[in-house]
């Protein structure tokens, strides 16, 4: 049995799509109920839906075999996992988007509101400029609206967001999409299935 943690929400949702089309479904798991784990047995497979930003935990500390989750969440919290393979869905990227006229004049420290501290700290570290990081947990395009900061490093997908509080990007940091990592040990123990399984997403994923 394989257990596969998967992203709670829309991306999920993609990916579950994915994986049942590559030969792995449960179509339990698509009806509206607080459930969070389902199994199909003759297939070999449990699912559980878990937070986005909790499965590399899952995976990481073996409660899960395999699991799906941003790249994003791999670069900042460098989980000991291993990365198998880009599943081309949920892309977007990280952006540095601030008010559109904001000219960085490289006087002072330049304050950053981020969720993602560890990309945001390497991204001015190779660029040598000092920030101050203010680290925050959501709605993040509230700070350089509220004077709180000069600008944000964070997710940008549709872009909507930012328009709607007219911020824009203002450099993109790195291209971000779903991934597929897999705990070390069940990576070794169960590899024959991990490998079946991870070739039979390959055949499924969109350029
Ligand atoms: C994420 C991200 C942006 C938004 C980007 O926030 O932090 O705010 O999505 O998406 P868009 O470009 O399609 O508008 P999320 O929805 O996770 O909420 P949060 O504000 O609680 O972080």
């Amino acid at each position: 049995m394989l257990n596969i943690a998967l992203p709670k929400g829309r991306l999920g949702e993609q990916v579950y799509a994915l994986f049942a089309d590559a030969g792995y479904p449960c179509p339990e798991l698509l009806e509206n109920s607080r459930r969070l784990i389902f199994e199909n047995n003759p297939v070999g497979v449990r699912y559980f839906w878990v937070k986005p930003s909790d499965v590399a935990i899952y995976v990481e500390r073996g409660a899960a075999d395999l699991g799906v989750c941003g790249k994003d969440i791999l670069l900042e919290y460098e989980p000991d996992v291993y990365e198998l393979l880009d599943l081309g869905c949920g892309r977007c990227r990280m952006a540095v988007a601030g008010p559109e006229n904001f000219r960085d004049n490289g006087m002072r420290s330049l304050k950053v509101a981020t969720k993602f501290p560890n990309i945001a700290s390497s991204h001015y570290e190779r660029r040598g400029r000092n920030i101050d990081i203010i680290r925050l947990n959501g709605s993040i395009e509230l700070a350089p609206i509220l004077g709180l900061s000069d600008v944000i490093v964070d997710i940008v997908e549709t872009g909507n967001t930012l328009r709607e509080n007219r911020l824009s990007v203002l450099e993109t940091v790195l291209p971000l999409s779903a991934r597929l990592i897999a705990n070390k040990s069940a990576w070794q123990f169960k590899t024959g299935a991990v490998n079946l399984l991870t070739e039979a997403l390959k055949g499924k994923i969109k350029a």
